[in-house]
């Protein structure tokens, strides 16, 4: 068993890159399919989402505008306006077809806030695009249509995902010993 170290904890190898492709793979072709080139505002949500959403996007046809945005650290004590959600979106919604890019969904207590902010800007569509999915830990109600992997409680990191801001660089998917 793959074992690594980060910050005096132990990880073990929990999904490997091939497979990683492989369920991008499907998941590029499932949006290829039901937009059809259609133009799509596809929002990354970072840090976490930013190797995933380079390789699915590298396999998504057609011509369509990415902007990459933060969640607000501040949601947590609700300190902000619900206009101040997202960081660095700058791109008009209205009318518009959108898909969320995210790196894994535990609570979906951060995408509630993002759905809800959204909307009130009338998008015509807004989808999302999750790698991993936390089905034991999940308490809000939105659908995730494109969803990748759901895997158990566990800690993950890896492929973008980070351990108290190490371990994104990791092209492979280690989970918590
Ligand atoms: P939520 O609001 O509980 O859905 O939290 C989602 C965010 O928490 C993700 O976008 C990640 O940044 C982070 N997160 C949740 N679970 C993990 C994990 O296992 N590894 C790394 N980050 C995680
Ligand atoms: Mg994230």
């Amino acid at each position: 068993m793959e074992i690594i170290k980060i910050k005096g904890k132990e990880f073990k190898k929990y999904i490997s890159s091939i497979d990683l492709e492989s369920m991008i793979n499907l998941l590029s072709n499932r949006i290829n399919k039901d937009y059809d080139s259609k133009e799509v505002l596809f929002i990354i949500i970072l840090n976490g989402a930013f190797m995933f959403a380079s390789d699915l996007l590298k396999k998504i046809k057609g011509n369509h505008m990415i902007s990459f945005v933060k969640i607000s650290s501040y949601l947590g004590i609700n300190s902000l306006g619900e206009n101040n959600i997202l960081i660095g979106l700058n791109e008009e919604i209205r009318d518009r077809d959108i898909i969320i890019i995210e790196d894994i969904i535990d609570t979906g207590n951060s995408l509630s806030c993002v759905l809800k902010e959204l909307k009130t800007r009338k998008p015509s569509s807004l989808e999302i695009c999750s790698l991993f999915f936390k089905p034991n830990s999940f308490k809000a109600d939105f659908e995730i249509k494109y969803k990748g992997f759901e895997i158990t409680n566990e800690f993950i990191v890896g492929y973008g995902l980070d351990y108290d801001g190490y371990g994104r660089n990791i092209s492979e998917i280690y989970q918590l010993k």
